[in-house]
């Protein structure tokens, strides 16, 4: 297959035109790419799986098919949204794959964060390997590569890993459909394409997922402070508006608890971190200025609401020093 590269003059596409336009020549070139044969894609749920996924539905339909791995450390509602978007809505082949239990007994007792990175990324192929395995004459492979992606491994930046590092015998042609495009540009192709809102100006969210916001060794009790706390600063972020200001915000809930009351009785639990950082690039961080009132809502709901915790703190660490994720 020949190389697709960005054309140096290409019009950035800003509006519902171009997106259509954009939207009309790859269908064309993926009906010519594929023919009858059958699809396969790995569905995350984050934007650009989703506008592949969008696309490809227009173009082929259900000789795509796609597969959502839940290893248990995505955040509140997020595989819901998954199956409601593409399997009720769009009428996509979906298969969803609930890992949950797989993942965490893995990462049991793992606290080196490297390790648990290298055992999500691995376990995670597994899983996706065994469903491909099971299903019949699939000769492509569908991926959310785009030109950053391809920049950066360029440039030896980040490695980009073409078909995800499948095992050798797998070998799948590929369909990158949005390879040649900016992440401006893919929210405007998903937007076209009728993804909702909330897929398509999604903060960024690490592969690991909540497994990086659970420091040390994961435990679903801890996982599940983590989810519950991170899903009222969602809410409270979206009341107040800041959810379209800050770029990344999230909770972290480390390993160690402290002392705390609670209808007078002494408590002994953990503390919600919570982080809400502004980047252009995610190289360096600034951090956000909560207003204090929001900051006290958000104590009152986590301490009350969220299960084994006493405290609420703020990191207001930029990067440098600090990463913006705290593993
Ligand atoms: P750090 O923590 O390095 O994060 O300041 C910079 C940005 O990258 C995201 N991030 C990741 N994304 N896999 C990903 O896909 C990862 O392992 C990973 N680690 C960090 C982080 O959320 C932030 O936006």
């Amino acid at each position: 297959m020949k190389e697709i590269r960005r054309p140096d003059n290409m019009e950035r596409i800003t509006n519902a035109e171009l997106a259509q336009s954009f939207i009309d020549e790859q269908i064309a070139l993926v009906k010519e790419q594929v023919g009858d044969k059958k699809v396969l894609l790995a569905l995350s749920g984050g934007v650009d799986s989703s506008v592949v996924a969008a696309l490809l539905i227009k173009a082929i339909g259900n000789q795509l098919t796609c597969v959502h791995v839940n290893h248990g450390l995505l955040r509140k509602g997020e595989p819901e949204q998954v199956i409601e978007v593409f399997r009720n809505q769009m009428n996509a082949n979906l298969i969803y794959v609930d890992a949950t239990d797989r993942f965490l007994d893995k990462l049991a007792g793992v606290t080196d964060p490297e390790q648990k990175r290298k055992i999500i990324g691995g376990e995670f192929i597994d899983v996706f390997a065994e469903e491909a395995r099971k299903l019949n004459d699939i000769e492509f492979l569908a991926q959310g590569t785009i030109w950053p992606d391809i920049l950066e491994s360029e440039k030896g930046i980040k490695a980009h890993h073409n078909a995800g590092g499948l095992p050798d015998d797998m070998n799948f042609e590929l369909v990158e459909p949005i390879k040649i495009l900016f992440k401006d540009e893919v929210r405007q192709v998903g937007k076209q394409l009728g993804l909702p809102d909330s897929m398509v100006y999604r903060q960024p969210f690490p592969g690991p997922g909540l497994g990086v916001r659970c420091p040390g060794a994961i435990t679903r009790e801890r996982l599940t402070a983590v989810r519950e706390s991170d899903a009222i600063l969602r809410e409270e972020f979206a009341k107040s508006g800041l959810a379209d200001k800050v770029w990344q915000y999230f909770t972290i809930v480390p390993d160690f608890k402290s002392t705390g009351i609670k209808n007078d009785e002494r408590t002994y639990d953990w503390a919600v971190v919570i982080r809400a950082v502004n980047t252009k690039d995610a190289m360096t961080a600034t951090v956000e200025n909560i207003p204090f009132d929001l900051m006290q809502t958000l104590v009152a709901r986590i301490t009350t609401e969220v299960k084994g915790v006493n405290r609420v703190l703020y990191d207001f660490t930029p990067k440098p020093s600090a990463t913006i994720e705290w593993e």
